[in-house]
């Protein structure tokens, strides 16, 4: 698919303040439309936080970890991405249609820019963290491949915006406190990236309990086996590739790049981690989360 050369690298446009990928910002009216359905699971992730690991995770588990049913459509097709829309790209609301229930759904909006349908059903809701200094990082090689967003500029200025939340979607801090606040009076069960790479059996019987649903044992064997980041990265129905290169150029930085925790530290120069750190303390204090940048 060609694709105009205008629809690309254009400047984000805020909503309520929030930055967005201009063309997200504008499918935001037509997703007032949206109903959600109480038996509705809703992924909810600030970009770069493993949301397509888990939203794999869940396909399988809603299909009795059957790996060819799984192959039906690419990820972003058989989990609706909500705000999602690019010229001459089916938008989630459009792939939405086709999605028979009970339904997954993604997205990273913040709940300023959150569709009210979700939260008066009382939809279930994954959110999955992840630490900053990975998310930066992950997050300025994705700007760099996928082209609906503006220029990343060099590492160090996209640190800064970053820190500054004038990125997709605004501030991690915030975006990860809300969600975790809303815990309190939503069904939310909130996972961590990192405890996903530590362990994810454990984490997966956590979903699974979520979801009120049981597999057995060697399901969910497979299910961690076919999850796994070497075989998603090798999966055109999880990795992205059957996108036109103009939307997502892989040979610029994979979808699937690193897969890791700590992988931050081969970017971070010493100067820039301190600073980060000393921004992180002040935005995060009053926070009881507690994140893991290692393992
Ligand atoms: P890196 O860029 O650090 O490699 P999202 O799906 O939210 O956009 O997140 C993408 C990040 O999750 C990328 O991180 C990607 O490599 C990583 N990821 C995707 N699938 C994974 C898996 N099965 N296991 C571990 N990490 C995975």
């Amino acid at each position: 698919m060609e694709q105009g050369q205008d629809i690309f690298r254009l400047p984000l446009e805020y909503v309520k303040g929030v930055p967005l990928i201009k063309h997200f910002a504008d499918a935001l009216g037509p997703l007032q439309s949206f109903q959600a359905r109480p038996d509705d699971l809703l992924i909810s992730t600030y970009p770069k936080s493993g949301t397509t690991w888990v939203c794999e995770i869940l396909d399988m588990i809603y299909h009795d970890g059957d790996m060819e049913k799984c192959q039906r459509a690419p990820i972003f097709i058989r989990v609706p991405f909500l705000e999602f829309s690019v010229p001459g790209l089916p938008s989630g609301l459009e792939s939405l249609k086709d999605t028979p229930a009970p339904r997954l759904l993604k997205t990273h909006l913040p709940l300023a820019l959150l569709p009210q349908t979700l939260l008066d059903q009382k939809v279930k809701v994954i959110y999955v963290a992840r630490n900053a200094k990975d998310v930066a990082v992950s997050y300025y090689h994705f700007y760099h491949m996928a082209r609906v967003h503006p220029d990343p500029g060099t590492w160090d200025s996209f640190l800064e915006k970053f820190m500054a939340g004038e990125v997709s979607y605004g501030p991690w801090y915030q975006h990860v406190q809300e969600w975790w606040e809303l815990r309190n009076t939503h069904p939310i069960l909130y996972l961590f990236y990192e405890d996903m790479k530590e362990n994810p059996k454990r984490e997966i019987w956590k979903i699974l309990k979520f979801v009120g649903r049981s597999l057995p044992e060697e399901t969910i064997d497979r299910i961690i086996q076919y999850t796994s980041f070497k075989e998603m990265k090798e999966n055109p129905m999880a990795n992205y590739s059957t996108l036109s290169r103009d939307f997502m150029d892989h040979e610029v930085s994979a979808f699937m790049r690193k897969g890791i925790t700590g992988d931050w530290k081969s970017t971070f120069t010493v100067a820039q981690n301190e600073r980060f750190d000393a921004y992180y303390a002040e935005k995060m204090a009053r926070s009881s989360l507690k994140f893991r940048a290692q393992l």
